[in-house]
């Protein structure tokens, strides 16, 4: 599913490289933590390999092809949950849903049908009409995953999907991902909720200062690092220095 050899990306204006000859595999059809202090690297990695970032170091491989050459077929087949809300505030969700809809080109009959069977998947349906910026947190994080579902991406990137959501938005939004994997389809997500990764994870990478700590199943690392659970194991291995 995914192959990343010696990725290596420094901002122009910054001191340090925030990715730092990173390199890593998955395999299709799991669900992967992609978990890291702030400042770890986290974002930046998942926006090289969607490829909103074009210019690094190194090799990424997303479903067999390379990104550099082959980043249209890429984008056709995969899908990114940004961690900021991607919707316009002024617009209602189910005009927001079919103006990226329209910009993927699908038929106008099959958008239709699959944002309205998404609203109801999602709880939305009752407030389809009600414009962004009257939602709540978690009505635009679930609002904020359907834009990126429309496509029917084999790969979903979600990056803090369910960061300041309640437990019901969350709960929803695990369940789908769960059940979206159950499907075949493969997952990478972010989050700083240990305990829910370790629930929903097949496999975390944990990253530090933009390089690899460890890759692993959750219950064999916290076997390995002899602990309780997986935020121990992230304690253990990333110390207790607060980040800037
Ligand atoms: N556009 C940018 N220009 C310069 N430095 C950046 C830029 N974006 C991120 N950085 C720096 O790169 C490093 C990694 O940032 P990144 O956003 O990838 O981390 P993250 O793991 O996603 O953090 P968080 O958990 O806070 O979302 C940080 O030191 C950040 O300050
Ligand atoms: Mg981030």
């Amino acid at each position: 599913m995914l192959s990343v050899k010696n990725l290596y990306k420094k901002y122009k204006q910054a001191e340090h490289a925030s990715v730092d000859d990173l390199s890593f595999e998955f395999e299709k059809g799991r669900i992967v933590g992609l978990l890291g202090p702030n400042g770890a690297g986290k974002t930046t990695t998942i926006s090289i390999i969607c490829g909103l970032i074009g210019q690094f170091e190194g090799e990424v491989k997303v479903l067999g092809c390379d990104i550099k050459k082959e980043a249209a077929l890429i984008k056709s087949k995969i899908s990114v949950v940004p961690q900021q809300i991607a919707l316009y505030p002024s617009l209602s969700c189910q005009e927001n849903l079919l103006y990226y809809g329209n910009l993927l080109e699908i038929d106008g009959r099959i958008l239709k049908e699959v944002i309205t069977r998404y609203l109801e998947e999602f709880g939305l349906k009752d407030h389809a009409l009600k414009q962004i910026k009257h939602y709540s947190g978690g009505m635009k994080r679930r609002a904020n995953i359907i834009a990126s579902l429309l496509n029917n991406p084999q790969l979903l990137i979600l990056d803090e999907p369910t960061a300041g959501v309640d437990v019901h938005s969350r709960s929803m939004i695990l369940n789908y991902l769960k059940k979206y994997n159950e499907a075949g389809n493969s997952v990478i997500y972010t989050s700083h909720l240990l305990e829910e990764a370790e629930s929903i994870c097949h496999e975390v990478l944990i990253i530090d200062n933009g390089k690899k700590v460890v890759q692993g199943e959750p219950s064999k690392l916290i076997g390995q690092y002899q602990t309780q659970n997986l935020q121990e194991v992230f304690i253990k291995l990333t110390g207790h220095q607060v980040r800037d």
